[in-house]
């Protein structure tokens, strides 16, 4: 039995920092920040991913480290004959749900990549794409095919481990994915009328600020950081010791900010420039995007890259959301490591299926006000990524010593104890009752 290991330091970060980075901030995160009033949530999710998310990655990569298993054997070693595994059986349910509608949206990814490179989604105008993008996420057969074609993609990196070739790959991806976003930005900012995208999405006002805009901005900080279902617990359990983990959450943490930045500056100019609307929901980035490329030398080009590093990056979250399952599925036996795979990707395809049809044959059909898609999207990010993160920092805060969670966090790394003070009164006290808070005020409850 082959033990899973990364192969070097940088190969954990760039895993982790390719989980982080993904549709999460890129299409979400500014769709939400569109129909959420935009700069003062795009303000409180930024607080929310420096004073929560760092503090709960540091966590999740301390138990896995220590632990050295996957999401749900994690909790067994530490905590053993106790309920606290459940977290772990949260965390892997939840990762079903969740991979089953984000691939839905990898699979608009692959659909926009296959056509731009045929160059079929050139020099259209403004509303043609906004038409083009109504067929493709409307059409029944295009929709189930593209989330199919996302899902063996992820399955078929999955089946082989994902330690071989993602790293030396997501090396190569991420820094040219991250300078065209700069060129992207470039022209988005140079475009006429787009000083007041730049306002909208950085000058917070928080005139508009209710309750659910900090429920959805909390949500939004798990889902980019891809915390709360233990993904970075199974991750940093192929970690070897004496790997600074707190360098590592500065790392991951710094990268999902950056992108969320470049991704904010690099639509929202452009929505305002070319008078689209920043409530316009899921299809946001998919009609601005193209054409924003539209105006640019080597448009076309350009676009087809920026669609290629976009599946990858899709791609390098989907596997992580497979991971856990596979993981907590196969324990370690490699050898199970394929039947596994398929059978939970194929699982992950069917219950899909009612979201890819969200926006066509079943638009009309709402569940508790909202269409298949929305709810469990609703639900995953905004109350089982929420709760999963609030059980593990109290799982952290109760289970394990504070000499126990010192001598892992200052392991492989030299960091003074005011710094670990900080985190502890973060994590124990600071994370928990917010989250608390959030989600109470947002149901009404008191
Ligand atoms: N963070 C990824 C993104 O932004 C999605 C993701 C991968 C995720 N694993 C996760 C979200 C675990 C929440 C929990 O695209």
């Amino acid at each position: 039995m082959s033990k899973n290991q990364w192969s070097s330091k940088l190969g954990f970060i760039l895993a982790a920092a390719g989980s982080a980075i993904g549709l999460g901030a890129i299409w979400k995160l500014p769709y939400v920040a569109g129909t959420n009033g935009g700069g003062a949530f795009f303000f409180i999710y930024l607080i929310f991913l420096v004073f929560l998310g760092a503090p709960l990655l540091l966590s999740e990569f301390m138990i896995g480290r220590k632990a050295q298993k996957e999401a749900i054997s994690a909790y067994k070693s530490i905590a053993p004959n106790t309920y606290w595994h459940w977290i772990g059986i949260l965390g892997v349910g939840t990762s079903i749900i969740l991979l089953s509608f984000y691939s839905v949206v990898g699979g608009w990814v692959v659909n926009y990549f296959l056509r731009s490179l045929t160059g079929n989604l050139s020099g259209l105008g403004v509303e043609e794409y906004q038409r083009l993008f109504g067929t493709i996420i409307s059409d029944p057969i295009q929709a189930i095919a593209a989330h199919l074609l996302f899902i063996l993609l992820t399955i078929m990196i999955v089946q082989g481990g994902v330690q071989k070739g993602i790293e030396r790959a997501t090396r190569i991806m991420m820094p040219i994915l991250f300078i065209l976003f700069i060129v992207l930005v470039v022209r988005s900012l140079t475009l006429e009328g787009a000083l007041e995208g730049v306002r909208f999405i950085l000058l917070p006002n928080f005139s508009e600020v209710t309750s659910e805009t900090f429920l959805f901005a909390l949500g939004q900080a798990f889902f980019s950081l891809s915390l709360g279902i233990s993904t970075m617990v199974t991750y940093s359990s192929y970690l070897p010791k004496g790997e600074s983990l707190p360098r590592s959450v500065a790392s991951v943490v710094g990268l999902t900010i950056l992108i969320s930045l470049l991704a904010g500056l690099a639509i929202f100019p452009a929505v305002f420039a070319f008078g689209f609307e920043p409530t316009e929901g899921p299809s946001l980035i998919f009609s601005v995007l193209p054409a924003v490329f539209n105006e640019m030398a080597f448009g076309s080009l350009f676009f087809v890259c920026f669609l290629a590093l976009l599946l990858f990056a899709t791609l390098t979250s989907s596997i992580s959301l497979l991971e856990i399952i596979v993981a907590s599925l196969t324990k370690g036996r490699n050898e199970e490591r394929k039947k596994k795979a398929w059978t939970a990707g194929l699982v992950i395809f069917i219950l899909g299926i009612p979201s890819a049809l969200s926006f066509g044959l079943l638009d009309a059909f709402f569940l508790f006000d909202r269409t298949f898609f929305d709810l469990l999207d609703y639900l995953v990010s905004n109350f089982l990524l929420p709760l999963g993160a609030l059980c593990i920092a109290i799982f952290v805060g109760k289970k394990l010593t504070q000499e126990e969670l010192y001598n892992e966090m200052t392991q492989g790394s030299r960091i003074s104890s005011s710094i670990f003070k900080l985190w502890f009164f973060l994590i124990r006290f600071v994370v928990p009752t917010a989250i608390f808070i959030v989600i109470v005020q947002a149901l009404g409850i008191f």
